[in-house]
């Protein structure tokens, strides 16, 4: 007698959320979810703030505003605000000019993708689980299509990130007067920049010089140098990139072939650590500009581990 096999119940079933599925698969999207959300809502807010993002006497300044192509504060390319600006429309924020750099990065990398079609568009939600619609509409049309910009997103985020490798460095040294004291920048009239006057309006463009630059590390000084380099390992871990050193060449042989092949497996091993890189550099960058706020606001003080100051 031929044994007759019992058909295993479907695992997926038509209809959002329906599963057979007994483990915790919610879980993943849930937490990823959470902390997408919450960083688009802070990043948000703090792009918006116009100021609070350096704090006077370090060289320290917040990874969103960085580089500061216009401002009122020590670090800004072009000192003030452009008049060009549409001020009486919305605040004055150079971190706009710079935040579509990195938000389009992650918003078009491989591993974000995966990410929020789970935990947000929750299509597809999970293995085995019901999506919202039945048919697969793929990156074949807009607005998906244009995530194959991808590539050249990776180079405008390459830029910013060793512009970020430099204020990482920049942030060991810290402004002093001519006997070693801290240097603080004054506006025109003389005061102090601190309160209100960090927020990027005319009257608070920073005045005078320091007599030099004094080495040391504060705890800000860690944050900041913490931040490029997580956000370099995401960055060239980037499936992009690991196309672009290693695509187009089935040997390895000359030399040339041959530093190209070590450039890859570089890359790699990067990539195979994506998602790690990709969470730990978005929570840090966060922590950078809330740790420099906080400093801006007077909400903490700063600590040094090497005092630069006489
Ligand atoms: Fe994630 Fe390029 S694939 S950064």
């Amino acid at each position: 007698m031929v044994p007759t096999a019992t058909p295993l119940p479907s695992a997926h079933r038509k209809g959002l959320g329906a599963t057979v599925r007994r483990d915790a698969w919610w879980l993943y999207p849930t937490v990823v979810g959470t902390i997408l959300l919450s960083f688009v809502v802070y990043s948000t807010w703090a792009g918006f703030q116009a100021g609070f993002h350096w704090v006077n006497g370090t060289g320290y300044l917040s990874p969103f505003y960085s580089p500061e192509i216009y401002g009122t504060g020590p670090h800004a390319l072009i000192p003030g605000i452009p008049s060009w600006w549409p001020v009486g429309v919305m605040a004055f924020s150079s971190a706009f000019l710079i935040l579509a750099v990195p938000a389009g990065f992650r918003l078009t990398c491989y591993y974000y993708r995966k990410a929020y079609y789970r935990s947000i568009w929750q299509d597809p939600v999970a293995c085995a689980v019901g999506e919202p619609r039945a048919s697969y509409w793929g990156e074949n049309r807009l607005p998906l299509i244009l995530w194959n910009a991808h590539r050249y997103m990776l180079y405008l985020a390459l830029i910013i990130g060793f512009i970020l490798l430099y204020d990482g460095i920049h942030a060991f040294f810290f402004p002093v007067n001519a006997d070693g004291s801290q240097f603080l920048w004054t506006n025109a009239a003389g005061t102090a920049i601190s309160g209100d006057l960090y927020k990027q309006e005319a009257a608070n463009v920073v005045a005078g010089t320091p007599a030099g630059w004094s080495f040391g590390i504060g705890l800000g000084t860690l944050i900041l140098i913490i931040n490029p380099l997580l956000i370099m390992g995401y960055t060239l871990g980037c499936h992009s990139l690991r196309h672009l050193v290693g695509g187009g060449c089935d040997r390895y042989r000359t030399p040339v072939q041959k530093a190209r092949h070590g450039v890859w497996r570089f890359v790699t091993k990067l990539n195979d650590h994506h998602e790690f890189w990709a969470m730990a550099s978005l929570f840090w960058v966060g922590l950078s500009d809330v740790y420099v706020r906080g400093l801006a606001h007077g909400w903490w003080t700063e600590t040094y581990l090497l005092n630069p100051f006489k």
